[in-house]
């Protein structure tokens, strides 16, 4: 394992997720899915979608899992963004979570310096965060990386009866 996925601060340990993490992954992601509109979705994921989902990402050595006092408490993970088009392919999507009651104690930053270092290493051109106007924890995090504001689509989405906003952050990797 390369040093530079691995980072580590007092509390927080950053390494590579497996597919032991999948269920811990998944209830951090259906958490978000029930009680927040980071995901514009309010269908959970399956057992079975988290297998292929996570499955995918860890071929492509896309995802990491911070560990608080041994237990998994966020996620991050880059992958294509717009694949059905190759066209497309030097740009890569991020997504962060941290389990409620973990947010505000800099896991969500450690998850994306190794996402970036990661997309850096694996030779990416552009990472981009599709983020709903309205989280400005997530808006905050980009921007502390250097992430650029590059523009808002309004009301492209829907969830809990209103009509929601995406921003759209890019950071340059090369
Ligand atoms: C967004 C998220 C990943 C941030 O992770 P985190 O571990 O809570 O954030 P950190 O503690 O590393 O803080 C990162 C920055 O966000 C800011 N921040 C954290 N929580 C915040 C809040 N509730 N409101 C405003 N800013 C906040 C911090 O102040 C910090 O900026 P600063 O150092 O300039 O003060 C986390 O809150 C989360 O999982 N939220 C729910 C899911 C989600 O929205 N994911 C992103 C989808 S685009």
């Amino acid at each position: 394992m390369n040093p530079i996925y691995e980072k580590t601060s007092a509390a927080v340990r950053v390494r590579p997720a497996h597919t032991g993490d999948t269920e811990a992954v998944r209830a951090i992601r259906n958490q978000a899915i029930a009680h927040s509109t980071a995901l514009w979705t309010q269908i959970p994921q399956t057992p079975i979608e988290a297998v292929a989902w996570l499955d995918a990402h860890l071929e492509r050595g896309s995802a990491f899992v911070a560990e608080v006092d041994g237990e998994v408490a966020g996620f991050a993970v880059f992958g294509p963004w717009r694949a059905e088009l190759e066209g497309y392919r030097h740009s890569v999507e991020d997504s962060i979570y941290v389990r409620e009651g973990r947010h505000g104690l800099g896991i969500g930053t450690v998850l994306l310096a190794t996402l970036i270092d990661a997309a850096r290493e694996a030779g990416h051109r552009v990472m981009i965060a599709d983020i709903e106007a309205g989280n400005t924890a997530s808006i905050r995090l980009h921007e502390r990386f250097g992430f650029r504001h590059v523009g808002t689509l309004p009301g492209v989405g829907t969830k809990f009866g209103r009509w929601l906003d995406l921003a759209i952050m890019q950071l340059p990797l090369q």
